[in-house]
């Protein structure tokens, strides 16, 4: 099983939603002695939105197949793994920018989805898995907005099928438990994770 672990843990060290994230990571080698999980950071990524000159250019390369462009990096990645693991904190009600970002550069027709003779998209992923993990500062209620969009994208472009999320809440409320709020949560992430078996 291949894991890609995308990060988008800004504050780093500092990151309680990276510590959710360490925990899966520790999960999955126990469950599955023989994953490997490969780790993109976003933080250290010169990660751009497509602008005029590169979506043109993009589209000039999809157009003549030639995948092996070093701008299609982040896609070939994305679509040879197994299982998408992202620790994103909620920021915005969703997440950082530079994981909308990201979302640009795999979002490739041609080699993360592709766009059937009836006009609708049909993924070309190896994996069908996506595991979200978060922290909020306060309740998130309805309002997991970042899952919710990475739901309906790969669901419904990339066909992904198994994709949940845990999330640790009011992170930044004072006088609440948080650190009972974060052990909680890394319960579930190993409770989830022993369900993939
Ligand atoms: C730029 C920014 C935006 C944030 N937006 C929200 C928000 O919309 N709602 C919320 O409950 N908390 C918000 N927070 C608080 C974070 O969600 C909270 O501190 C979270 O635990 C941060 O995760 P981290 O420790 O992994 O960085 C925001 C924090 C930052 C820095």
């Amino acid at each position: 099983m291949k894991v890609l672990f995308v990060n988008c843990c800004i504050r780093g060290e500092a990151s309680r939603t990276l510590r959710l994230c360490r925990v899966a990571i520790e999960a999955i080698h126990t469950t599955f002695p023989t994953a490997e999980v490969e780790e993109l950071c976003l933080d250290q990524e010169a990660l751009l939105p497509l602008h005029s000159d590169t979506l043109a250019q993009r589209h000039a390369l999809e157009v003549a197949q030639a995948f092996d462009h070093p701008m299609f990096r982040y896609a070939r990645q994305f679509a040879a793994a197994d299982v998408i693991l992202v620790g994103a904190p909620y920021w915005e009600y969703q997440f950082p920018a530079l994981l909308r970002c990201y979302v640009e550069h795999i979002s490739v027709s041609g080699l993360t989805f592709a766009y059937g003779e009836d006009g609708r998209p049909h993924g070309l992923c190896k994996g069908d898995r996506l595991f979200y993990l978060t922290t909020a500062g306060g309740p998130i209620l309805d309002r997991n907005c970042g899952f919710d969009y990475l739901k309906t994208l790969l669901g419904n472009m990339m066909d992904f099928k198994k994709m949940d999320y845990v999330a640790a809440e009011c992170t930044d409320v004072i006088g609440y438990p948080v650190e009972e709020e974060l052990q909680k949560a890394e319960e579930q992430v190993r409770a989830q994770i022993q369900s993939w078996r």
